[in-house]
């Protein structure tokens, strides 16, 4: 899957990096869509795209606003195999009102 090409992502493909996305200053490292093929690319790239992306950024800017998250510890945060690849057992995290 093109998503989780090591070819493409390097060797830490396969892992949960978030980081992998902020460039040297901080900023958010835009990507190809044709190397990140979540809303596919070409005549035929999801036309919510937009939409769907700004929902996503309001949310989370919401939630980082009130709270803060930390990761519980030993986890193997992996995906099922499914048409939307859901998260296999979650993502269990320890939340704190600011
Ligand atoms: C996380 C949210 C979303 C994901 C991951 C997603 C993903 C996709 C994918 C993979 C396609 C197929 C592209 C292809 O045929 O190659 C698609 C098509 C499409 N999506 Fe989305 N989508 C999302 C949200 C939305 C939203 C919010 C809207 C509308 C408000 C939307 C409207 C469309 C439309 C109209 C198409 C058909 C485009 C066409 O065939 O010309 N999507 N989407």
């Amino acid at each position: 899957m093109w998503s989780r090409s090591t070819k493409i992502w390097g060797e830490n493909a396969k892992e949960f990096y978030p980081e992998r996305w902020i460039d040297e200053e901080g900023g958010l490292r835009r990507e190809a869509a044709s190397k990140w093929t979540a809303f596919h690319a070409g005549p035929r790239v999801c036309l919510g795209q937009n939409l769907a992306t700004l929902e996503a950024l309001v949310c989370v800017a919401m939630l980082l606003k009130r709270y803060t998250f930390k990761l519980v510890p030993g986890q193997d945060v992996t995906y099922d195999f499914s048409l939307t690849l859901p998260m296999r057992d979650g993502m269990k995290v320890y939340v704190e009102r600011r």
